[in-house]
């Protein structure tokens, strides 16, 4: 077979927050895909970048006081780190605010246009007089047109489901200064995707995507395709379009092309790789994308229009994973189930989880549930009950009695040989992604190890006369075996892998290795490979994720009962009792910024305050501070709250939260603020 040439791109992730495991879903996956294409003897190339571009990333940095480049550095800086330890392997980790993606998104726009695939025309947008910027939907908020619910963002309402254009949103304002929402006029640019209706359907049924998803994508292409928007106006964090000042490419433009620019990139500094041998239009190589089902229009529609129109190849395959749940339901930052691809490490070996989930993928777009009880369990059972016992019942022998050395003699051929046939079934599941189907393969295979020595019963042997020669051929046997495992997970455990080629004193195993077996050979030292879960350090890793622990000051609770007080419904004094660490990590304190202040109607002291705690969406609250602040002296302020407190019904509104402050009370109230550096968002602890 001829020697494959792949090149493999996971979707770039925004660098505007830290890696979680949702993410690792797709990177974890992508690099067993990577790493086993590679064993096989395949020439493949893997590539990825931050996704440096847009508002959320600018509004990000902004935050946090500094400039967009240098946040996009920081972040950067964190997730190589994450990824390293996770094992996921790039042979480049770029970014798309790079010059190489500079030049290649002029040059594809530039073609596009010049073959008249771009229009332009004017739209009317929201736009906040206070930043001089457009709002894109997410950041405008208002109430509700339908049923008048508050604080609803963009274009849909929460409360009753009801779908508006922005512009109807009554009391509309900007979510990030506050203000009033103005309409203004503005030029845009947009792709003429429609132009590819033909070429996208005949593209997307002809085996670049699963049907599953070319069904999807079917009720968009049967519709008739919309032009699609890829100009923003300044200020905006991108790429200016080239003869159009004050015009900046929407990230989704340059996100995709940042694939290539990555690429290019690494080209420069490598003679084995060629960027026009990989992209140009009848080129003999393959692209596969991996992507969560979340951005399928953007690979499957808007990507592979571009290249063809541009004059490239499009992908080979874009594969689609579903999305993770934690213990069945979304991630979440008060279950403690929100977790960081750090807080992971710093309590749980990385290759638990790329065992976990590759036991758990398959090539559908599912999703897939991270249970905590089920992951203890199948990573023990299979990996450490299974694996590593075949090897740890055999070494011991060989080191002591054989001198550390492997028989001439391979005791159960047949076992041997149906462990060697299964090489192409597992081949076959990790090409499609079917990772879930190879793994129960190779643990079906160890079963029947563990039950063959069950029956050859080495430790009743070792003690039998005249039986030595027996003895070191079931054991030499039994490590084959489980060399032969090793090599079918590699590449979902290289590390693991790694200590198992150092024991057998091998080279790197490949793929081909499974066909022959090791015979008159010396092996080192056994160490464990792997140890248990321990539930407690899983345990650990949640109460570590659940958000900030800290005290409740007396004072604080003086606020919640004047506010409280102003309810309607206030029937019990909060009670000063001693509290367990348990109780007290349960409180979810945050640094908020206070993006507006004023007074309540009919309220005698409670002041409205408006909070950003560095979420979608800010937090309504009620203070029983108006004694000692006029609302004017608030606004801009850093403060704490408590966040995790249960929304309250007030006479006024909702209450989403508590601000903490000390003083007797009166004119004598002071809201904690925080040092500067404190950032909205911040957990306190
Ligand atoms: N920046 C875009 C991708 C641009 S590609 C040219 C983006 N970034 S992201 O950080 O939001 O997501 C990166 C990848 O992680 C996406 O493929 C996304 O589907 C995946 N996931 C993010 N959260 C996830 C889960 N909770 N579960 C599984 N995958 C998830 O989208
Ligand atoms: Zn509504």
């Amino acid at each position: 077979m001829s020697q494959r040439k792949i090149l493999v791109t996971s979707a770039l992730p925004y660098a505007n927050g830290p890696l979680h495991m949702g993410h690792l879903v797709e990177y974890i996956q992508t690099d067993i895909w990577v790493r086993f294409q590679k064993l096989s003897g395949n020439k493949c190339t893997y590539v990825c970048a931050d996704d440096a571009h847009g508002t959320a990333i600018s509004l990000h940095a902004e935050k946090q006081g500094i400039t967009p480049e240098e946040s996009v550095a920081r972040i950067n800086v964190e997730r190589v780190k994450d990824f390293g330890e996770f094992h996921v392997e790039f042979d480049n980790y770029h970014s798309t605010h790079s010059e190489e993606n500079r030049q290649l998104s002029e040059s594809i726009y530039l073609a596009l246009k010049e073959k008249g695939h771009i229009a332009s025309r004017n739209i009317v947008q929201a736009y906040d007089p206070e930043k001089n910027m457009f709002l894109a939907d997410r950041y405008i908020k208002g109430e509700c047109p339908k049923c008048g619910a508050k604080d609803q963002y963009g274009d849909n309402c929460e409360a009753c489901g009801a779908t508006y254009s922005p512009a109807e949103l009554k009391n509309a304002r900007s979510a990030i200064s506050g203000a009033t929402p103005i309409e203004k006029e503005s030029e845009h640019f947009f792709f003429k995707l429609s132009d590819f209706d033909g070429f996208l359907k005949e593209w997307t049924r002809s085996g670049t995507i699963s049907d599953e998803i070319a069904n999807k994508l079917a009720e968009w292409l049967d519709t008739g395709l919309q032009d699609w928007d890829i100009s923003r106006d300044a200020p905006y964090f991108g790429f200016e379009i080239p003869g159009e000042p004050g015009k900046y490419f929407y990230v989704w433009l340059d996100a995709p092309i940042g694939y290539m620019a990555a690429f290019e990139n690494l080209c420069a500094r490598r003679d084995d790789l060629d960027f026009d041998d990989y992209w140009k239009k009848d080129s003999q190589c393959e692209v596969h994308h991996f992507i969560g089902k979340d951005i399928v229009n953007f690979h499957c529609l808007f990507w592979p229009a571009m290249l063809h129109g541009a004059n490239y190849r499009t992908p080979t395959r874009v594969n689609v994973h579903g999305y993770l749940t934690v213990n069945g339901e979304k991630m979440s930052k008060s279950r403690g189930t929100f977790i960081t691809a750090r807080t992971y490490l710093e309590h749980l070996d990385p290759e638990y989880l790329r065992y976990y989930y590759a036991a758990k993928l398959s090539s559908r777009i599912d999703d897939l549930d991270l249970n905590t009880d089920d992951f203890i369990q199948r990573v023990n059972s299979d990996l450490v009950g299974k694996v590593v016992n075949i090897a740890s019942r055999n070494a011991g022998f060989i080191k002591k009695r054989f001198d550390s050395t492997l028989s001439a003699t391979d005791i159960a051929p047949a076992l041997t040989a149906e462990f060697q046939a299964a090489a192409s079934r597992i081949s076959d599941c990790y090409e499609g992604r079917d990772f879930g189907k190879a793994m129960r393969e190779i643990m079906a295979l160890a079963d029947k190890a563990n039950a063959w020595i069950d029956e050859v019963k080495p430790w009743v042997v070792a003690k039998q006369e005249g039986k030595d020669q027996e003895l070191h051929d079931i054991c030499s046997t039994g490590i084959n075996l489980f060399r032969l495992l090793m090599i079918y997970l590699k590449p979902v455990l290289p590390a693991m892998a790694e200590k198992a080629e150092a024991f057998l004193n091998v080279e790197p195993l490949t793929w081909q290795d499974s066909q022959h077996i090791l015979t008159d050979h010396g092996v080192n030292n056994f160490t464990p490979l792997m140890t248990r879960v321990e539930s407690d350090k899983v345990a650990a890793m949640i109460e570590a994720s659940k958000e900030v622990l800290a005290k409740m000051s007396e004072a604080a609770k003086e606020t919640e009962k004047e506010a409280a007080s102003s309810s309607q419904w206030l029937e019990k004094e909060p009670v000063a009792d001693e509290i367990t660490f348990d109780d007290f990590a349960k409180v979810d304190l945050r640094i908020a910024k206070i993006v507006n202040a004023e007074h309540v109607e009919g309220a005698g002291k409670l002041l409205r305050l408006t909070l950003d705690i560095g979420e979608d969406k800010p937090r309504n609250v009620f203070a029983g501070i108006k004694s000692a602040y006029a609302p004017e002296a608030l606004v801009g302020k850093h403060t704490v709250m408590v966040a995790n407190l249960a929304p309250r019904k007030m006479k006024f509104g909702v209450s989403e939260g508590m601000v903490l402050a000390a003083g007797p009370g009166g004119k004598e109230l002071w809201i904690l603020e925080p040092h500067e550096g404190a950032q909205p968002g911040m957990r306190v602890m």
